[in-house]
């Protein structure tokens, strides 16, 4: 087996349909060598379907990743198909209408709670459920969208992606001693399914499409996929707690 990830083992969470992030990075894996078990929400024929579509056709572990009873047979799930992890892939994120689109004063804390456990806490929970199966070298990715900055429209899923960012640097912190990486990549916005559902969400793309200095892209998810692969492999071995950002730089330029 050659590639970047060359034997590795991994779990990626977040394959909805063939526009998502984790497809890309799952499709991008498997051509540079690695083994990849998808994790599916909800409609799971339709993502065993998606799933027939890579390279190689991937098994699909059920996972609702607020679910404690399908986060504790997570471990023996993903055995019957691996005999262990070296990365998994977090890309997964909900926020109901409420918090969305303007609705940040609005938004009452049930929905609130529901934006966080699914795209906050959820990192740590799938990073801890997963862990029996990883040994030093492994690495944990997530997906975030850049929550150094209040966006329009983009509202309580902005919080949660800030508590997002400080819980992949709580989870080097505290995984880092047993040799293990976590790091985000913040990508720009990508016309996917998640996307859709943000009202307003097309005002991200102009100004994108205006601003950002090398261009962008929303309807190609690979440049994201590939810095997840990166921050899989083993070409960061002393990176953990970080933030990558594929957005065309737009976060380094000012208005
Ligand atoms: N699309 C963008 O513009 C953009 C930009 C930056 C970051 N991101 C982030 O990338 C990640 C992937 O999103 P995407 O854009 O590929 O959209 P997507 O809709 O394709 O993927 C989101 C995934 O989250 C899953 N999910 C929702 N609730 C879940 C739950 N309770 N348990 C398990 N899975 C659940 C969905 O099934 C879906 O597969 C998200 O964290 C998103 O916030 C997206």
């Amino acid at each position: 087996m050659s590639g970047l990830l060359a034997g590795k083992r991994l779990l990626v969470t977040g394959v909805i349909t063939d526009a998502s992030i984790a497809f890309s990075v799952a499709r991008l894996a498997q051509e540079n060598g690695a083994q990849v078990v998808l994790t599916g929400y909800g409609r799971l024929s339709l993502v065993e379907r998606i799933a027939k579509r890579l390279p190689e056709p991937a098994p699909v572990i059920e996972l609702d990743v607020t679910n404690r009873d399908h986060l504790a047979g997570l471990g023996d799930q993903v055995r019957e198909h691996v005999d262990g992890l070296d990365g998994i892939v977090h890309s997964i994120g909900f926020a109901p209408q409420s918090c969305l689109g303007g609705g940040f004063l609005d938004a009452p804390w049930e929905d609130v709670a529901t934006a966080v456990h699914v795209s906050t806490y959820s990192y740590q929970a799938l990073a801890t459920a997963a862990l029996p199966l990883m040994a030093p070298g492994s690495s944990v990715v997530g997906l975030t969208f850049d929550a150094t900055k209040a966006w329009p429209v983009y509202d309580w899923m902005g919080v949660a992606k800030a508590g997002l960012e400080s819980a992949s640097r709580y989870l080097a912190l505290h995984l880092g001693p047993k040799g293990i990486r976590s790091n985000l990549v913040a990508a720009g916005p990508l016309r996917t399914v998640a996307a859709k559902s943000i009202p307003g969400f097309e005002q991200f793309e102009d100004a994108w499409s205006a601003r950002a200095p090398l261009g962008w892209n929303l309807t190609d998810s690979e440049p994201a996929a590939r810095a997840c692969l990166a921050l899989l492999s083993d070409w960061f071995p002393a990176t953990t707690g970080e933030i990558v950002h594929v957005d065309g730089g737009y976060h380094a330029i000012g208005a």
